[in-house]
């Protein structure tokens, strides 16, 4: 079968550093075949690392879409403009994958879904953590801890000024809802949900920590999950002076306990104790998880591949409507802070 045609619309530093790689290390499956940038030199010199021809640097978004031989489109645009890009691709009839978070609020995130659902053109929202591998890990040993009673999930770290998607003028002053608590919290709450099930109920106070944050940038959190009795905390920021990177999730069951711990994103291990009580318990069980270090960008591609190659949408697991519930999460945090850390029932597609 000959490559995938993809058409990139965004040439911004995730495009260049992260997904031009990931199609590249697959040249039988993709073949990055067309450009568009707003600034067209960056999109200009984005072809020249891909190889693409200079008459596929397009001015427009729309000549992207019109190209016969493209594929699939692949946008990287800010947040905000991922309702209008899906619009677009479902009247051109092509395939969509988009970065996260799936939109900038829950209204456009709302009609995205509604458009995506009303169309067979499969349209993937990136949320690459649901494809880590220590998630595939801990999915075959989640079942030895009995039923799931409660968990805590942890992603905190201190601020690193020179993080440079912080430079980006459009997470300075965001249009899309929490900033950075929505741009990496999408992907916690991929990972957490994934293992606990979704969220029913927030009670949360987040706080702006640092001015270049542009807004709210931790959160502090107690919730429930649907059609269940289990109750969690969420914890996220990265916005604190000096302290360690710790990025976990424990789950405490009736039979035992089962840890995902990606605080060394390099070395990521999954750890379960087995047993009722104390008396009864196990020795720890201890599983180290190789990963391929693009966090599951390229298991993702791979998922998009199928997706599209088969034309069947539901074959992708960051559908519009999984993923919007992890933006309605942020935004159920961001609501209840608002009401001095009331619980608020976190939003429908
Ligand atoms: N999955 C992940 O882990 C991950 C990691 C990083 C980023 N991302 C996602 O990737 C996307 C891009 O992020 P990035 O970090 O690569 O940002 P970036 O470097 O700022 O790239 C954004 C691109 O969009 C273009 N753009 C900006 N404003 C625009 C407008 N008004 N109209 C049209 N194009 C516009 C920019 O063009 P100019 O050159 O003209 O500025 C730039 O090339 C975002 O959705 C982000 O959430 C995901």
């Amino acid at each position: 079968m000959s490559p995938l045609n993809v058409g990139i619309v965004g040439t911004g530093i995730f495009a260049k550093d992260m997904h031009l790689p990931c199609y590249q290390a697959y040249p039988d499956r993709f073949r990055v075949a067309a450009a568009n940038n707003r600034t067209k030199s960056k999109a200009e010199n984005f072809a020249k690392l891909a190889g693409i021809p200079e008459n596929k640097v397009y001015d427009t978004v729309d000549e992207v879409f019109q190209d016969k031989d493209i594929d699939f489109v692949d946008a990287m645009l800010p947040v905000q403009y991922n309702l209008d890009i899906v619009k677009k691709a479902i009247a051109a009839k092509k395939p969509i994958l988009l970065e996260k978070p799936i939109a900038a609020n829950l209204k456009q995130a709302r009609e995205l879904v509604h458009v995506a659902e009303s169309s067979d053109v499969p349209v993937g929202i990136a949320e690459n953590w649901l494809y880590l591998e220590v998630l595939e890990e801990a999915h075959k040993h989640i079942g030895k801890i009995g039923p799931i009673l409660a968990f805590t999930h942890n992603s905190t770290g201190p601020f690193v000024s020179s993080n440079k998607y912080l430079a980006t003028t459009w997470r300075q002053n965001p249009e899309h809802i929490g900033g950075f608590l929505s741009d990496g919290g999408v992907h916690q709450m991929g990972l957490a949900a994934s293992l606990v099930g979704e969220f029913e109920t927030v009670s949360a106070l987040t706080r702006q920590v640092r001015e270049q944050s542009g807004t709210d940038d931790i959160v502090f959190s107690t919730v429930s999950i649907k059609n269940s009795d289990v109750i969690g905390t969420f914890t996220y920021g990265s916005a604190f002076g000096a302290t360690d990177k710790s990025v976990y999730l424990k789950i405490y069951g009736r039979n035992g306990s089962l840890l995902v711990d990606l605080s060394d994103k390099a070395h990521p291990v999954v750890k379960v104790r087995v047993g009722g009580t104390q008396e009864t318990a196990g020795s720890e069980e201890v599983y180290p998880v190789k990963t391929d270090g693009t966090a599951g960008v390229k298991a993702e591609f791979l998922n998009f591949h199928e997706t599209v190659s088969k034309k069947d949408k539901h074959l992708f697991k960051g559908s519009p409507r999984v993923t919007f519930h992890h933006l309605a999460v942020i935004a159920a945090f961001l609501d209840s802070s608002a009401k001095k850390g009331s619980p608020v029932k976190v939003e429908e597609p």
